[in-house]
C-alpha cells in the first residue's frame, strides 16, 4: 500500500488515532446529504429496528434516530475511535435506549437471525474485506421482506458497477441503483 494511501485509510477507510478523528469531522460534514438521502429511501418506519454497518462519526445514525422514533437504531462500527465520536454525537438517543453502537465487524454480526426490518452502509463496503460476506452477514440479521441501501459519495472509491452483481450474490432482489450528483445508491429486498 502507498503512503498517501495509507494515510487515506487511517483517516477514513478504518479511522484510527488522531488522523482517524480528524477524518471523522471532516465525513461528518462531507457524507450528510447523501447519507440523509440513503435513509429517505430506505423508508424507515418510526417503530422499527434498524442497522447501519460501518456508521463512522454517526451522523447517519442521528439521522435513522429521528426516523425510527418510536423503534430502535444499532450500528456496528470497525474503528474504536469512530465508536467514540458516534457516542458523543448520538448520547441524548443512546441514553434514552433507542441507539445501541458496538464496536465490530460486518463480517461476524452480534444479533440474531431476522433482527432488523432494514439495514444501512454509507461510503463503507468498499473497504470491507469480503464484500459479499459482509452483505450475506447483513441479509442473516435482517428480516424478510426488509430493505437493504448501500450508498456512496462520488469521492468514496467504490465503483457504481459491480452493487448489483455483490447484492444478487449475496441473495438480494429487486435491486435498483440510483445517483444524483452527489453519489449513487443501490437498493435491495430480502425475499
Ligand atoms: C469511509 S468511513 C464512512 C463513515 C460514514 N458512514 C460516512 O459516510 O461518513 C467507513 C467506515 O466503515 C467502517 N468499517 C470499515 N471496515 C469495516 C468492517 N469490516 N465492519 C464494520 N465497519 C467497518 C470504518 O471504521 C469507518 O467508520
Amino acid at each position: 500500500m502507498t503512503i498517501g494511501k495509507s494515510i487515506l485509510m487511517r483517516m477514513f477507510g478504518r479511522p484510527k488515532g488522531s488522523l482517524g478523528r480528524v477524518g471523522g469531522i471532516i465525513m461528518a460534514r462531507m457524507n450528510r446529504k447523501v447519507a440523509a438521502w440513503a435513509i429517505d429511501l430506505l423508508g424507515v418506519h418510526p417503530s422499527d429496528r434498524v442497522l447501519e454497518v460501518g456508521f463512522g462519526p454517526g451522523v447517519g445514525i442521528q439521522l435513522l434516530a429521528e426516523s425510527a422514533s418510536s423503534g430502535r437504531v444499532v450500528g456496528v462500527d470497525h474503528s474504536k475511535d469512530m465508536v467514540g465520536q458516534a457516542t458523543v454525537r448520538n448520547a441524548k438517543a443512546i441514553k434514552a435506549g433507542r441507539v445501541d453502537l458496538r464496536q465490530g465487524s460486518v463480517e461476524r454480526l452480534p444479533f440474531e437471525d431476522e433482527s432488523f426490518n432494514s439495514a444501512l452502509a454509507v461510503n463503507s463496503m468498499q473497504v470491507w474485506p469480503d464484500a459479499v460476506a459482509g452483505l450475506r452477514e447483513i441479509r442473516r440479521v435482517m428480516k424478510t421482506g426488509g430493505r437493504i441501501v448501500l450508498a456512496f459519495t462520488r469521492h468514496s472509491g467504490q465503483p457504481k458497477s459491480g452493487l448489483t452483481d455483490a447484492l444478487t450474490a449475496a441473495s438480494f432482489t429487486g435491486v435498483r441503483v440510483t445517483e444524483t450528483d452527489d453519489g449513487f445508491c443501490a437498493l435491495a429486498t430480502k425475499p
